[in-house]
């Protein structure tokens, strides 16, 4: 089959590789990919979707996967099957459950879906309103729209909610993506990802993650994209899966088709368990990343045909089957990561002990400088080892680190610190 991954990241690289190993004869392309992405297929370089649709009729692609969600709220699903291709994704309608935080809280209130008490709002004095009978801190302000995940402000104090409002809404925290913001109350309780893929009418939910979003050890320091993440999380019971089901995924996806804007695509639900009880703090419509890197190498059927289903409205037609293993993955980052942007450095892999190791790499923020393979800053590669249980697939994740090396490697120590 000919596919076709939109992206650059780990989470890219880890679904082109899983689809790889399930036949030889696929024949993927990463657009743009990165400096790794190139030994599992091709990488080019189109931005104007109308030209990548172009691109694709073409060049007879079968199935497109998109990756990150900024395709996703420009439309590239829309555009692409204006021209008839097959793309698992949801519309440019279906994203605003990412791309703007009040549509997706109204969706959740008007479905009556589990989330913290909130109230939309861009005036001032309404916001100060809400703030003042709140009996509880912290409170939590987030911008509307996509701030590069740093539009969630948890005040310590009602003035500083105050003041956080006052910033989103003159625009001067975040322009445009403040204008409108949400207040609502804080969730006391632990913080996991679940992941469905849907297909507007049914959905196959995966593993419970958990991700590792600050930068130190014991969730210290500023938060990053993710610096590590395993799965499944034992935390999570039958009971809480049974409740997401029921009153989470199914209540979002019949409420999205009377929308008109059925839900195709991962439905990323963050989610806060409180007493036992399935919060929605979020939506976002793509994969986590880590959180990707660690699912992907734990189904046991074809994953190709997961997306393809998925995009073709058919997932009752197939069956997803999970390995009975754990991932966890550990994300290496460059030196200044989050801070700034850190010199280019040659990364050396020690393949042969690599190869007796239980796992694999999944590159993100790498180039390719000739024949020598270079991380170029961010989050460069994800470490990610499997094994029966949560500690065996940490250490092989934790071997498999110290196979790699590259000037300002660092990582986490902790990563699934909360299962063992
Ligand atoms: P979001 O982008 O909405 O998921 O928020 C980013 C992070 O802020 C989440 O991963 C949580 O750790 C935290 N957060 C968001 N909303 C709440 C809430 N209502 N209560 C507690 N923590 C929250
Ligand atoms: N790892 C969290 C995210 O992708 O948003």
């Amino acid at each position: 089959m000919n596919i076709l991954i939109l992206g650059s990241g780990g989470r890219e690289y880890s679904i082109g590789l899983a689809i790889s190993k399930e036949d030889e004869k696929h024949n993927i392309t990463f657009c743009p990919g990165n400096g790794a992405t190139n030994l599992i297929g091709n990488n080019i370089n189109i931005t104007d979707y109308n030209k990548l649709a172009i691109w694709a009729k073409d060049n007879k692609i079968d199935l497109t996967i998109v990756g990150p969600e900024a395709p996703l709220v420009d439309g590239v699903v829309d555009i692409f099957k204006e021209y008839d291709l097959t793309i698992f994704g949801p519309s440019a309608a279906a994203a605003q459950l990412e791309g703007s935080k009040v549509y997706m809280k109204n969706i959740l209130k008007k479905y009556n879906i589990p989330t913290a008490a909130f109230i939309e709002t861009s005036s001032q004095l309404q916001a100060d309103d809400f703030i003042d009978a709140q009996n509880t801190l912290p409170i939590v302000v987030k911008a509307d729209g996509l701030c590069a995940g740093k539009g969630v402000i948890i005040a310590t104090s009602k003035d500083q909610a105050k003041q956080t409002v006052d910033e989103m809404l003159s625009g001067k925290a975040f322009g445009d993506a403040g204008k409108k913001v949400i207040v609502e109350e804080f969730l006391d309780g632990y913080e996991l990802s679940m992941f469905a893929i849907c297909d507007g009418r049914d959905f196959v939910l995966l593993p419970a993650a958990q991700d590792h979003k600050r930068v130190g050890d014991g969730d210290t320091g500023p938060n990053t994209g993710g610096m590590g993440a395993y799965a499944p999380t034992p935390l999570v019971n039958d009971e809480i899966y049974t409740k997401v089901k029921e009153k989470i995924i199914k209540p979002t996806l019949k409420g999205m088709q009377e929308e008109n804007a059925p839900y195709e695509g991962v439905l990323f639900i963050g989610l806060m368990i409180v007493d036992n009880e399935p919060i929605v703090l979020e939506y976002n419509v793509r994969f986590g990343d880590p959180e990707c890197e660690e699912l992907m190498p734990l189904i046991d059927s074809s994953v190709y045909d997961m997306f393809y289903y998925g995009a073709k409205g058919e997932l009752d037609k197939i069956d997803v089957k999970i390995k009975d293993k754990v991932a966890v993955g550990v994300v290496c980052a460059s030196k200044n990561y989050p801070y700034s942007s850190s010199a280019p450095a040659e990364i050396k892999i020690d393949k042969e002990k690599l190869s007796k190791l239980n796992g694999h790499i999944s590159y993100a923020g790498v180039s390719r400088n000739k024949d020598k393979l270079m991380a170029t800053g961010g989050r460069v590669l994800v470490c990610v080892g499997m094994g029966d249980d949560v500690r065996s697939a940490r250490d092989e994740a934790y071997k498999i680190v110290e196979c790699v090396s590259f000037e300002g490697k660092k990582y986490r120590k902790d990563i699934a610190y909360q299962a063992i």
